[in-house]
């Protein structure tokens, strides 16, 4: 279980300045095992922020984060995975010279017979055929390297899986290959919990609670069923989160059959 206590982060108004401004503003929230969440919001709201605070890519000004009950801010970034914690980025890093069923291995802790890879490519919609032997490079789009970070996550799979808008870049049909993957990990019951942030109106269906995130604020915590009118108001122009529909994905030219 993730407890986050009075969570505050600061960061300067700019590079080196010595004035501050409050990105995540005195914020509690409570992940429990085995759970499906998807945090929304306002873009700049401090979703982003709020997974690396928990992965330790930055740290809270004052707060506490806690993992299975022990305090972990002061953990760096590989203790905390260590303890089950992963985070697929929002832009993923490349990593040149490294192959798929490399990176693959290195996340799963093991040699991966060929079919594991397979599978775990299949499910983010790529065809281990084209992938398994390219190198995670420049060469590699924004899309596949996202696909190729969520497949490193299901190999991992990690304790708490968060994952910072998976749907980017990724085309309809891997999309529909995607929500149906977070459905099974939803569906395993293994303890673990998922954490998406996401605008996706059909990944937030798929969720047991609904966070909404705004100025570094919870705002809104509840089902599907009951914050999803608060969401819909944005597309009427009132305030709150725009969802995206499915149809205005950015489509990428990735072959995804093979
Ligand atoms: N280390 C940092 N230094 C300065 N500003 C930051 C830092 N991290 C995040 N921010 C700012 O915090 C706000 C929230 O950003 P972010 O967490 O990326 O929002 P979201 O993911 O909800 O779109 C933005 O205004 C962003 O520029
Ligand atoms: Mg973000």
């Amino acid at each position: 279980m993730l407890e986050l206590k009075n969570l505050v982060f600061d960061a300067p108004v700019e590079e080196g300045s010595r004035e501050t401004k409050r990105i995540i503003d005195n914020l509690s929230l409570v992940i429990p095992d085995d759970s499906f969440t998807v945090i929304t919001g306002p873009n700049g709201g401090g979703k982003s922020t709020l997974a690396k605070l928990i992965m330790g890519i930055e740290h809270p000004t004052s707060g506490q984060i806690l993992f299975d009950g022990q305090e972990i801010s002061e953990l760096t970034i590989a203790e905390r995975a260590k303890m089950g914690i992963g985070y697929g980025f929002q832009q993923p890093a490349r990593f040149k010279g490294m192959k798929v069923k490399k990176l693959l291995e290195i996340a799963a802790g093991e040699r991966l017979p060929m079919l594991a890879c397979n599978q775990y490519l299949a499910k983010v919609g790529l065809c281990s055929a084209d992938y398994l032997t390219r190198e995670v490079d420049k060469n590699l789009s924004g899309g596949e390297v996202k696909r190729i970070e969520i497949a490193t996550m299901l190999a991992r799979d990690p304790k708490l899986a968060i994952y910072d808008e998976p749907e980017a870049g990724i085309d309809l049909w891997s999309f529909d290959r995607l929500t149906e993957t977070f459905r099974q990990i939803h569906d395993a019951g293994n303890g673990h919990s998922i954490v998406i942030i996401s605008h996706q109106e059909r990944i937030i269906r798929l969720a047991d609670t609904i966070v909404l995130l705004q100025n570094g604020r919870v705002t809104g915590q509840g089902t599907p069923d009951e914050i999803m009118p608060d969401l819909g108001l944005a597309r009427k122009g009132v305030n709150g989160c725009a969802l995206t529909e499915p149809t205005r994905l950015h489509l990428t030219q990735i072959p995804t059959t093979c």
